[in-house]
């Protein structure tokens, strides 16, 4: 059996008026790419997923034993929700988020006081809380595939307790260096540490399994033994070709092509989080129009943004500074029938996957980020040789990087001088270059990743 263990399921559940409950598609990457492939048997016939509830609506399926999923052995932890906080908000994404992406101020941020030992006990709770489902449902020899940040104490923990399992620990996320690591309290530092090294850690980019390494032995000393794998995830193609033709998809591309009519068009998808770089990418494309007068009124730029994270004051914070960020371009150039940025924060995915078809070119800036699977989608969906525009620090850099422009995320005129080449490009070059994109795009689908997964787990 193959027993996964990640923060969110492969589903969220809703109260309908009736008194049942309906199944949604949990958001984020990892439910995505492990729900199809669990629910079609590719793991194997028999697979169990440990997710923790999110919410009351959770909390009551799982009661009801109504949360359930086609061929999975679904168990969803109940949490109490002030310790589920400072699990989630406090320790996984206010500090391990902020110092794997790089973004804490270092002169204010992070503080470590008595709110934090709090939390971090939370973290440790709640991730024995994983170790110990994984433990009762997994037989003997079972493979465990334990999920992202917010679980990394999870392979030491079910290690002491089930010694014959074969844990593999993949994150999503970039793995700070050796420098940053040591931000973190020693105790902290150790366990995390710790704790990855004991099990196989596979990354999305051979450069964070590197920073990993380097910080491991930071933390646990020179002969610190690092057992990791570099496993790209893609889309998956046949989900995006339905989707591309979907009812939705359609009218909504119909919409676009009102809204953009016969100007050019950048795109760029993202939760609203702070490592995605949304404001310098608006501050870019400012400087684009300064500097560029022959494209005003020539080009609209659509920002796909999903909310995510709302409780965090930083969060919510970094959503205003958007808003206002989108506001000042258009307050600086829009005329009367033109709007140069359209913020859209409908979470609507078949409009999202209409904009990255109809767009010509794809902005993709992030700060950091593990992969970045929206580079690749763009590739596979896109119908007008758009070309990408790509930070070095996303992961799916390493794959995609003959093809993209580069982007240097913190430098706004190199930023805005890739987004005028993008558009400027001629149509021969940016077809050659939208092929070996569709190419190096499509060359890794979700089940090349997973038995990527079972792969090093079974050579444990
Ligand atoms: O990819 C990193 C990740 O944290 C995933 O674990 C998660 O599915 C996604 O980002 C979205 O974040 P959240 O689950 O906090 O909404």
């Amino acid at each position: 059996m193959t027993v996964v263990v990640s923060n969110r399921g492969p589903y969220r559940f809703t109260r309908t008026a009736s008194g049942g409950f309906d199944a949604h598609h949990a958001s984020g990457g990892v439910s995505s790419a492990l729900r199809p492939l669990l629910t079609s048997g590719a793991a194997g016939a028999d697979a169990a997923w440990i997710a923790a509830a999110h919410d009351d609506d959770d909390r009551a399926a799982m009661v009801a034993g109504e949360a359930q999923a086609p061929g999975i052995a679904l168990t969803l932890l109940d949490h109490d929700p002030a310790l589920h906080r400072l699990y989630y908000d406090v320790v996984s994404n206010g500090t391990l988020w902020f110092l794997h992406h790089g973004l804490f101020d270092l002169v204010r941020r992070p503080r470590f006081d008595h709110r934090f030992t709090e939390a971090w006990a939370a973290y440790e709770t709640v991730n024995r809380s994983f170790a110990k489902a994984a433990a009762e449902v997994a037989s003997e020899g079972d493979v465990v595939l334990v999920q992202d940040y917010q679980l990394a104490l999870v392979p030491e923990m079910l290690r002491a307790e089930r010694g014959d399992l074969r844990i593999v620990h993949f994150s999503h996320t970039p793995f700070c260096g050796p420098n940053s690591i040591r931000v973190l309290p020693d105790h902290a530092a150790l366990a995390l540490c710790g704790s990855m090294s004991g099990a196989i850690a596979g990354f999305h980019s051979a450069r964070w399994a590197r920073s990993f390494e380097a910080s491991a032995r930071e933390i646990l000393g020179n002969d610190a033994r690092c057992r990791t794998f570099v496993a790209p995830l893609g889309p998956d193609p046949d989900e995006l070709a339905e989707l591309a033709e979907s009812p939705a998809a359609l009218t909504a591309g119909q919409e676009l092509d009102e809204l953009v009519g016969d100007r050019q068009m950048i795109v760029r998808s993202d939760r609203v989080d702070p490592s995605k770089n949304i404001v310098r990418g608006f501050a870019a494309y400012d400087l684009l129009l300064a500097e560029h007068r022959e494209l005003r009124e020539r080009v609209v730029f659509v920002a796909r943004l999903t909310s995510s994270r709302e409780s965090l004051p930083e969060y919510m914070a970094y959503a205003n500074e958007v808003e206002q960020a989108a506001a000042r371009v258009n307050e600086r150039w829009a005329t009367n029938d033109w709007q140069p940025v359209v913020v859209d924060l409908r979470d609507d995915y078949p409009r999202t996957i209409a904009a990255l078809a109809r767009t010509d070119v794809l902005l993709v800036n992030p700060v950091k980020d593990g992969l970045n699977l929206v580079a690749k989608e763009g590739a596979l969906v896109n119908q007008r040789d758009a070309v990408l525009c790509l930070s070095r620090d996303a992961g799916a850099w390493d794959e995609l990087h003959e093809t993209a422009l580069p982007v240097h995320p913190y430098d706004l005129a190199q930023t805005a001088g890739a987004l005028h080449d993008a558009l400027m490009m001629p149509a021969s070059e940016r077809a050659s270059r939208a092929a070996r994109w569709r190419e190096l795009s499509a060359a890794r689908t979700p089940r090349d990743w997973l038995d990527n997964q079972l792969k090093a787990a079974h050579s444990s």
